[in-house]
């Protein structure tokens, strides 16, 4: 059966759990093509996707299992050290910094539009993402392994992704309790 766009929409959910093995990459660049089509407030086009290879990847492991061994010992790092080379697919998202405040919020907004629309577009085609914004992404060295100015690029986030080994089920408030009128 042909998923509809709701189904896509309510389907999708935030995967902790992967299949071994990348997903191909033709589809990646696919999904971030079609992420570039979210509304943008005067096309500032502020996202920049970087797909990250395994010197890169590793070097954030180990700083993140640096940051785990200082706060919570070595068999945490490890553990944590373990999953996070487990994980199949790694991109990172961020957004063009602004001077003009309205205009930061605007492109930040316009670039977790994208960030959805790649992962619907990844969704419908069996590839599920975690969006995380974890401490890491927060740490000075992570801007020297990456080599982006944090002057000029805000993270949005690291989008993990590969074939769900695992779909949790999650709940949403009914509408009704979010929803207002106004006269
Ligand atoms: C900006 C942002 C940051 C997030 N960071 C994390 C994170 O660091 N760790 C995590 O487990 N999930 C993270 N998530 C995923 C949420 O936990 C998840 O979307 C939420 O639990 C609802 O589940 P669902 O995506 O399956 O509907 C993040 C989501 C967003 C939008």
């Amino acid at each position: 059966m042909i998923a509809t766009i709701a189904d896509t929409i309510r389907g999708r959910r935030t995967i902790h759990e992967f299949r071994p093995g990348a997903p191909p990459q033709v589809v990646i660049l696919d999904a971030i093509a079609h992420a570039s089509w979210a509304p943008n407030h005067y096309l500032t086009q502020p996202w920049r996707f970087y797909l990250l290879g395994p010197e890169t990847v590793e070097a954030i492991c180990l700083l993140n299992a640096e940051r785990v061994r200082a706060g919570k010992g070595e068999r945490a790092a490890e553990m944590k050290l373990r999953r996070w080379r487990a994980i199949p697919g790694w991109l990172l998202l961020t957004c063009q910094r602004e001077a003009d405040e309205v205009r930061c919020w605007e492109d930040y907004a316009a670039c977790c539009c994208a960030a959805q629309n790649m992962m619907l577009f990844l969704w419908d085609r069996g590839i599920g993402v975690k969006w995380t914004t974890g401490e890491v992404i927060r740490d000075p060295r992570f801007f020297e392994i990456t080599r982006i100015d944090p002057a000029r690029e805000r993270v949005v986030g690291i989008f993990w992704y590969g074939i769900p080994a695992e779909i949790p089920a999650t709940l949403r408030k009914p509408p009704a309790e979010f929803i207002s009128r106004l006269p």
